[in-house]
């Protein structure tokens, strides 16, 4: 098969975090700061990556404005004809730092918020932050860039869609995205906790799809899906080693953010393998890409142009095999591994988040405010 150059990069510049999320999707095993590329080591990357044809970089992390050398990057990125995106907290983003990366290249931000009211998005966030975030949003709007909110939903933020909105649009986003938790890295430890009800998400349905309406040409609005509920998976990556690559901060590459979790996965290294080997020659790289490697039922389904059988990742966590089809599938011989998960997803009871960070808060503020 042909294999194309990547369109993007994610270059996760630190693991270190200012918040403490119990939905965070990195790694149970945080790269090391003493571990992390130095910025010559960076500054190679980002060479590497635009003449292998990359032209969006995602900076990010962690918490990307901890790195005090993220201007030198975003100036390499900019000079090189990349679009340079900042996905950050916030927290650190002054009106001077940002104008900096404004002059240097940056093109957009995306923003993380946790919840609607400070009260709550704190709690998630284990942190001081949701004004702080009011403000960096602020901040990029002075600026004159494009914004983007993400949100991560779960259990203990579902009921609040109609505020996020109110919020995104208060913030002055032009792109909202509404992000049902996906269960990897730390994440998957607090799956219980996260698992919206059924009744959550039948009721942000409806409030999504008029906000969708009434914004258009405003406001973009993204709502990925909580696919444990769904009959089919997502089209995950737009497929395996197809269109985007991830660099660690300690320059591990890898097909997709959560690859880490593959541990039957070569994982490849910059500091040992030149990053245009790594996309067209490694193991890993190859692993799951095209159809080649495909089993029954996705070997010959209608739909494998669609999803490319799921997410490789969600495979390997759920059935200990990243070649087996996405268990969320309904036409999978493993479906029942994600019906026994739902089935046993606690009506009451639900388990406190396990934070980031020794400190503990309850998934629901209280019953009436999360029931939707
Ligand atoms: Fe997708 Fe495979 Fe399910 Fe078909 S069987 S819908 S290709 S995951
Ligand atoms: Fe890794 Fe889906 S998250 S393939």
């Amino acid at each position: 098969m042909t294999v194309e150059p990547p369109l993007g990069m994610l270059a996760e510049l630190t693991h270190r975090c200012p918040l403490h999320c119990p939905y965070c999707s990195n790694p149970l095993e945080l790269a090391a700061k003493r571990d992390e590329l130095t910025t010559a080591e960076w500054l190679d990357v980002l060479d590497a990556a635009r003449d292998l044809g990359v032209l969006q970089v995602h900076m990010s992390g962690g918490e990307p404005l901890l790195r005090p050398d993220l201007p030198e990057l975003v100036t390499r990125a900019a000079d090189l004809g990349c679009y340079v995106n900042l996905v950050t907290s916030g927290l650190g983003l002054t009106a001077a730092r940002l104008a900096d990366l404004v002059d240097r290249g940056l093109a957009h931000v995306q923003l993380s918020v946790q919840a609607a009211d400070a009260t709550r998005a704190d709690q998630i966030a284990g942190a001081k932050a949701h004004s702080r975030k009011i403000d960096a949003a602020a901040v990029v709007r002075e600026a004159g860039l494009p914004l983007s909110v993400n949100v991560v939903l779960h259990r203990a933020n579902h009921d609040q869609v109609a505020a996020l909105i109110d919020l995104a649009e208060r913030m002055g986003a032009d792109r909202l995205e509404l992000a049902n938790t996906q269960y990897y890295g730390w994440a998957l430890r607090n799956r219980a906790a996260l698992m919206p009800t059924p009744e959550q998400l039948a009721a942000a349905e409806p409030i999504v799809r008029a906000a969708t309406e009434r914004l258009r040409g405003r406001m973009e609005i993204v709502y990925v899906v909580a696919d444990y509920y769904e009959r089919f998976p997502k089209p995950c990556m737009y497929g395996w080693g197809a269109r985007q690559l991830t660099v660690a901060p300690n320059g591990d590459v890898l097909p997709c953010p959560a690859a880490s979790v593959i541990t039957t996965l070569p994982v490849e290294n910059v500091r040992t393998r030149p990053l245009r080997e790594i996309w067209y020659d490694s193991v890993s790289f190859g692993a799951f890409r095209g159809e080649g490697w495909m089993r029954d039922p996705c070997r010959t389904c209608d739909r494998r142009a669609l999803d490319y059988g799921g997410c490789r990742c969600q495979a390997f966590m759920l059935t200990g095999d990243a070649a087996a089809t996405d268990p969320v599938c309904s036409r999978s011989p493993q479906r029942p591994v994600v019906d026994a998960i739902l089935a046993a997803q606690p009506e009451a009871d639900v388990p406190d988040f396990v934070m980031r960070a020794p400190t503990v808060a309850r998934a629901e503020p209280s019953r009436t405010q999360t029931r939707a």
